[in-house]
């Protein structure tokens, strides 16, 4: 008898916000391996901020997803059958399987992991994409000196988490901006940043200003709109802006910038980036990565939804900061 593998296609693109409509489930068999290739039970999926744009038919620095194919994501799981000598039963791979609880491969783009020292989801947090989007944005773009301020909207999240972490060890005053009195009382207690300010709380430039006494030279923009906008006008001379994300203009509202003249009369250097185009870095920031997690010098949270099932629910969360740290489903 067959086994079944339980998929999430994309169905329609979004107008506007992301509904559950726009996923479709599909039961499709397992038909039997060639030679050369091995199967994975995927045992946790990522849900990523950057979904919400490969769900739109437009321009970017990606193809979009295709309509009727399973959603694009990157999974943690174990090998279950092989008929790859590169690969034994038992093996934990870190794969972009998607959105589904089986991956086929002939083992191309798959990376093998060790579970002992570092939890197996972690390879797709602290110690996989996201921690290697913070280590890039920090390192090559920012590159704080000891003493400097450096600043992180999204604080609380997966990548925005490990920003100010390894800014503080290098030395900086590490400031976050997150959703709320809970994710900002993590942001400084848990993660130990310097300060942090709750961008719900109404008070925006005042509160970014007391917790910046001496200014911003290094910005890590994972927001854009008003929070950008309140950090440029805390920026110093001759300061560094990584722009890592805009979540708060993914559904397609605008993301206004009041004060863009501030790039100029402040000498900034504002550098956009994509982590898959950095490849070359990837086996330097996860060795740091994972020795910081493994050294318990690196905390993170998890916000883990139950089954493929919850996985669009969870999503759409994201998009509206419900996530607490990095959104994973459990599959297994
Ligand atoms: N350039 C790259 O290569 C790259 C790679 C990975 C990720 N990214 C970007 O990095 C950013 C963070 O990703 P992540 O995976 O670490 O996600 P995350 O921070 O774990 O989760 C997203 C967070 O964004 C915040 N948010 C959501 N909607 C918002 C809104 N309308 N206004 C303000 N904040 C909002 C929420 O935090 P609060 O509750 O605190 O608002 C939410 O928890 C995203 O923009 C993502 O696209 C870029």
């Amino acid at each position: 008898m067959s086994q079944i593998n339980r998929q999430l296609v994309l169905a329609s693109r979004p107008q506007g916000a992301v509904t559950p409509d726009n996923f479709r489930l599909v039961e499709a068999p397992l038909a039997p391996l060639a030679d050369g290739e091995l199967r994975v039970r995927n045992h946790y999926l990522s849900l990523d901020p950057y979904m919400r744009g490969r769900m739109n038919d437009s321009k970017s620095y990606a193809p979009p997803q295709p309509l009727n194919e399973v959603m694009i994501g990157g999974t943690v799981g174990e090998v279950v059958e092989s008929k790859n000598p590169k690969f034994a039963v038992g093996d934990k791979v870190v794969a972009m399987f998607g959105w589904q609880e089986y991956g086929t491969s002939n083992g191309t783009g798959l990376q093998k992991v060790d579970d002992t020292h570092v939890p197996l989801s972690a390879y797709l947090g602290p110690v996989g994409m996201p921690g290697v989007t913070a280590w890039y944005g920090l390192n090559r773009i920012i590159a704080p000196k000891a003493g400097e301020t450096v600043v992180v909207s999204a604080a609380s999240g997966a990548v925005g988490s490990v920003v100010g972490q390894l800014a503080k060890l290098a030395g900086a005053r590490a400031v976050g901006i997150a959703g709320g009195a809970d994710k900002c009382r993590y942001v400084t207690g848990t993660l130990g940043f310097d300060a942090c300010v709750d961008y719900k709380a109404g008070n925006l430039y005042q509160d970014l200003k007391a917790a910046t006494p001496n200014g911003v030279d290094g910005y890590f923009e994972n927001v854009g709109g008003e929070v950008l906008d309140a950090t440029l006008a805390r920026m110093n001379p001759f300061g560094r802006i990584a722009l890592c994300g805009f979540i708060a203009g993914y559904d397609g509202q605008p993301v206004p910038l009041r004060h863009p003249s501030l790039m100029l009369t402040q000498r900034l250097l504002v550098q956009g980036f994509i982590v898959s185009e950095h490849m070359d870095v990837w086996p330097e920031a996860l060795k740091r990565l994972g020795t910081l997690v493994a050294q318990k010098k690196l905390h993170y949270r998890e916000t883990i939804a139950q089954g493929l099932d919850a996985a669009p629910e969870a999503f759409m969360g994201l998009l509206k900061g419900k996530n607490f740290g990095k959104q994973l489903v459990k599959l297994i």
